[in-house]
């Protein structure tokens, strides 16, 4: 039952493995990419206790030894101490220039854990081991690694393609519902921005996958993971089209500022909500249908996820706020912002006119809505 998508990328291509029994078979899948049989795995101290063990045992049938080294978890981890220590860490490990880097957990670790690999003695190759759902379809694929700055979240970093990602889906089946739910925020936005009939299918099976159903789930992370893929081999360094993968990100990053990258919103539910906001401006400034944003709302009801400015629980600053904290989005260029817009589900585009009324009316009443 495992999916494998190819990720075309010349000498750095690789394969993405989608499937429900991948930690098992980590060594057997790993083995053929090592020149020693011994690997360093940096995770977090939350999927350490979860899932090492089984690392360690599927790395063990092929005769791979692993030494591991588990952070906190949580977004701060992304950070000059953390990567330094990760960076000393790998070093004192002995791990040379030819051995595998293996990423074990969500997005903070293979941001973090890739960077750690992009910059040791000019570049180790590593493998992602996705265990949260956003990481599974987004983060872990496309070579995006980095930490945060104090300005801004990932504006260190480095392009540094892995060389296998193994999206173990059973893992899945340990995260929480609301996390669950967060990462299927990223697996909407890939219906939004390209694939109509993906987004159809949603519709009618995202529940199931919600609710546990395996095949349900390796579908979506598939679909997901091949539209990545498709845009990646395209567009590596984000020149043009890899920036659709933004959809909804410049209001996500304007929410997550504001509400202090904090639990009161989690960065997918961020880009549901920024999804639906991209869409009601779309549907405002004519370019889209005016049933889409309603359709997307209800489809993200339907899901139990956020899904407007009013289930984000505590103050939010005003328009004028928010959008000067989009500015600060590092999409920015020459002063003006990207968005990315839609002529329909599906058919997302990149556009830098954006009327600032517009913007401004539609976060005003959005804002005025949660009163
Ligand atoms: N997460 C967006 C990208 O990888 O380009």
């Amino acid at each position: 039952m495992t999916e494998i998508v190819h990720v075309p990328l010349g000498n750095r291509a690789y394969d993405v493995h989608i499937g429900p029994d991948l930690l098992a078979r980590s060594g057997t899948l790993i083995a053929p990419l090592l020149r020693r049989p011994r690997v360093a795995v940096i995770t977090d101290e939350n999927v350490a206790a979860l899932h090492l063990d089984a690392l360690r045992d599927g790395l063990a049938r092929a005769g791979i030894t692993m030494e591991a080294l588990a952070l906190p978890p949580g977004e701060a981890t992304k950070s000059w101490p953390h990567l330094t220590r990760s960076v000393e860490w790998l070093l004192a490990q002995k791990i040379e220039r030819k051995d595998m880097v293996i990423a074990l957990g969500g997005g903070v670790i293979g941001d973090l854990a890739g960077f750690a690999a992009a910059i040791l003695r000019r570049g180790v190759r590593f493998v992602q081991l996705p265990t949260s759902l956003l990481a599974q379809v987004d983060s872990s694929v496309g070579g995006k690694t980095g930490i945060n700055a104090p300005q801004g979240k990932n504006l260190i970093g480095a392009f540094h393609q892995p060389s296998l990602v193994l999206a173990d889906t059973a893992v899945l089946g340990t995260l929480a519902p609301r996390d669950f739910l967060a990462g299927y925020g990223e697996v909407v936005k890939y219906g939004l921005l390209g694939d109509y009939a993906f987004f159809e299918w949603l519709e009618a099976n995202a529940p199931r996958a919600a609710a546990g159903d395996m095949a349900a789930r390796i579908t979506a992370v598939t679909r997901s993971v091949q539209m990545k893929a498709d845009i990646v081999a395209r567009d590596e360094t984000e020149e043009g089209e890899r920036a659709l993968l933004n959809l909804g990100h410049t209001f996500c990053h304007a929410l997550e500022a504001a509400t202090g990258y904090s639990d009161r919103l989690l960065h997918g539910e961020g880009v549901a909500i920024g999804c639906a906001l991209a869409f009601e401006l779309s549907a405002r400034l004519g370019l889209c249908p005016q049933e889409d944003p309603s359709r997307l709302r209800a489809h993200l009801r339907q899901m139990n996820m956020k899904t407007d400015l009013s289930d984000i629980k505590g103050d939010l600053p005003d328009a004028d706020a928010l959008i000067s904290l989009m500015a600060q989005d590092k999409k920015v260029a020459d002063g003006k912002l990207t968005f990315i817009l839609a002529r329909g589900i599906g058919q997302a585009f990149i556009t830098r006119e954006v009327p600032h009324d517009a913007l401004h009316r539609l976060l005003s009443e959005a804002l005025a809505n949660r009163r």
